[in-house]
């Protein structure tokens, strides 16, 4: 709700080769009008980019705050914004495609945990712990490893990694990276 119905800002996204995304982004201290503001174009932007979680490196902005819905806007209680936020509790094993809205069209499995439980704060600066399995987990650790500077090429071998570098320099070379974005493609992050 808002008393002012401002339009929301759809943000362009940053993609790979930009160095504010492998910068571990700053605490978030002030939690005011002017983050909820952010928090708002961050939903608006992760939506128009057919993404389930966004970071805010991904926007340009080095902070510690990411945005997910892995219902993609049918379930209202699926939106989550988490400041701040910190992995405490992780269990099992779950190997899954990810892919990331800054390194379009790039697909791999990638381990992670298959339940987590986060603590974090909510946009008035309360702290809260959520707790996730399946894809929300791996939205979690997903948006979280971004607040640390990390991208999902980390978890991967160093040989794969390369591959994918070389791949977006001949595509960037010829013209043909970053590609325009698919619709549909919901599990990017
Ligand atoms: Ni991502």
């Amino acid at each position: 709700m808002s008393k002012t119905a401002t339009k929301p800002n759809i943000f362009p996204i940053v993609l790979y080769g930009e160095p504010v995304l492998e910068t571990p982004g700053a605490p978030v201290t002030k939690f005011d009008a002017e983050l909820r503001g952010l928090v708002d174009d961050m939903f608006a932007t992760m939506y128009a980019a057919q993404g389930v979680g966004l970071a805010a490196p991904q926007v340009g902005i080095s902070k510690r705050i990411s945005v997910i819905d892995v219902s993609f806007k049918e379930d209202p209680k699926a939106r989550i914004v988490i400041i701040n936020p910190e992995i405490i509790r992780k269990e099992g094993k779950q190997v899954g495609q990810e892919g990331c809205l800054s390194i379009p069209d790039f697909r791999e499995n990638v381990t992670r945990a298959n339940s987590v439980t986060v603590r974090a704060q909510d946009v008035h600066g309360e702290w809260f712990e959520a707790s996730g399995d399946g894809l929300l987990a791996r939205a979690f650790q997903h948006e979280i490893d971004h607040l640390d500077g990390k991208l999902f090429l980390f978890h991967l071998s160093a040989l794969k990694r390369d591959l994918i570098k070389r791949k977006i320099k001949k595509l960037r070379q010829a013209g043909d990276w970053p590609p325009s974005i698919t619709p549909g493609s919901k599990t990017t992050k």
